[in-house]
């Protein structure tokens, strides 16, 4: 199935999406850490509590890559349960060298730390996604998240803009590499099992891609002295086929949607977090949900998370595979669309699960 060659070297990286200038959050701390300025206010339900369900976070699958490598029918079976009720889980035995990922967030660490002159040299221009900047800023009405971010496309690789791969400190162009060809085994291996169970030969998922991309978002969430007023990123779901983050490995943050409460996403050392992003949610006509999540922050701690995004390439036509739909009723839940076109209108904001409604058959929509 794999069809790279329709697709060229000589073909133009596309641009994303435009977005308005916003303040560096990460300096307005610097400048006075109590300050919490009205447009990063949010509205009084949509605010993180105490009453999040904590005590839930233990019951965040775990998946063991190593035993989907063997093929492993229970490690198949609970993949295909998180993949249903979480749409989440954790991933142990990766395969990924604790020191490779360690490296990375030293690195990443240290170039948060720079001077905002010097982050930006790799400031995002107005009219893309890439660079260090905000995304999805579309409105001057629109809430602000407690957050900035470095956003590279990483594959395929004449796609990249080198122009804003930070080369400060010294190395971290060639750690971005290295991590991101490392999580990128990880996706394919992750790929073959989700094939399994969506009923495929291990190589279709990838396959289905045309070509697989891949991009890097670093996430930096700033201290904040109301945590409880503010979001660090506002909820949505992800874009991509799957999405596979890392934590830090003592601060928490993500929470996750589950069953219409937010339960935190607490961090398993040296794990990876994987979420089934809106085209396998596609793909599997609802089978496979695409979870709502958010990111708090904290009143004492900065915090980094490092998210790798897989996904289609934008002439890839999305729709639900045949095999997944009900036999009996055949209903569709999803149209088809262009992988493009479905990213791009979700860009326009990245908030909720509208842009996963606009994506279904009108009659169910
Ligand atoms: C994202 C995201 C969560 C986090 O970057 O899409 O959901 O914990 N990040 O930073
Ligand atoms: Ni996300």
């Amino acid at each position: 199935m794999g069809s790279n060659e329709t697709f060229t070297e000589n073909e133009e990286a596309p641009t994303y999406a435009p977005w308005i200038p916003v303040p560096n959050v990460q300096e307005l701390v610097r400048e006075d850490p109590l300050q919490v300025p009205q447009r990063y206010v949010r509205e009084l339900e949509d605010r993180p509590t105490v009453t999040d369900m904590p005590h839930l976070s233990s019951l965040v699958p775990v998946i063991d890559l190593s035993l989907l490598l063997l093929g492993n029918k229970e490690e198949l079976n609970k993949l295909d349960l998180a993949c249903q009720d979480w749409g989440f889980f954790h991933v142990v035995n990766h395969g990924v060298a604790k020191e490779l990922l360690q490296k990375m967030k030293d690195a990443a660490a240290e170039f948060f730390e720079l001077p905002l002159e010097e982050k930006n040299k790799y400031a995002m221009p107005s009219n893309d996604i890439q660079g260090y900047g905000h995304a999805y800023v579309v409105s001057e009405e629109q809430i602000l998240d407690w957050s900035d971010a470095l956003i590279l496309v990483v594959h395929p690789s004449h796609y990249r803009k080198l122009k804003f791969w930070p080369n400060s400190p010294i190395g971290l162009q060639e750690i971005i590499e290295e991590y991101s060809n490392a999580i990128r085994k990880v996706a394919t291996e992750l790929f073959q099992s989700l094939s399994l169970i969506m009923g495929m030969d291990k190589e279709d998922l990838l396959g289905l891609h045309k070509q697989l991309m891949q991009g890097y978002r670093v996430n930096y969430y700033p201290p904040c002295s109301k945590p409880d007023h503010v979001l660090g990123i506002s909820p949505h779901s992800d874009s991509s086929t799957i999405t596979i983050l890392m934590q830090d490995d003592d601060v928490c943050g993500l929470q996750l949607k589950h069953y219409n409460e937010w339960v935190p996403v607490n961090p398993i050392p040296d794990a990876l977090v994987v979420n089934v992003g809106d085209i396998i949610e596609m793909w599997s006509n609802g089978k496979y949900k695409s979870i709502e999540h958010r990111a708090v922050a904290n009143d004492n701690k900065a915090r980094v998370s490092y998210a790798t995004f897989l996904y289609p390439h934008d002439e890839a036509e999305i729709e639900p595979l045949n095999h997944m739909m009900d036999p009996k009723t055949k209903q569709q839940i999803y149209k088809k669309v262009k992988y493009g076109d479905y990213l791009r209108n979700s860009m326009k904001k990245l908030e909720g699960k509208e842009h996963t409604e606009m994506a279904k058959v009108e009659t169910l929509a």
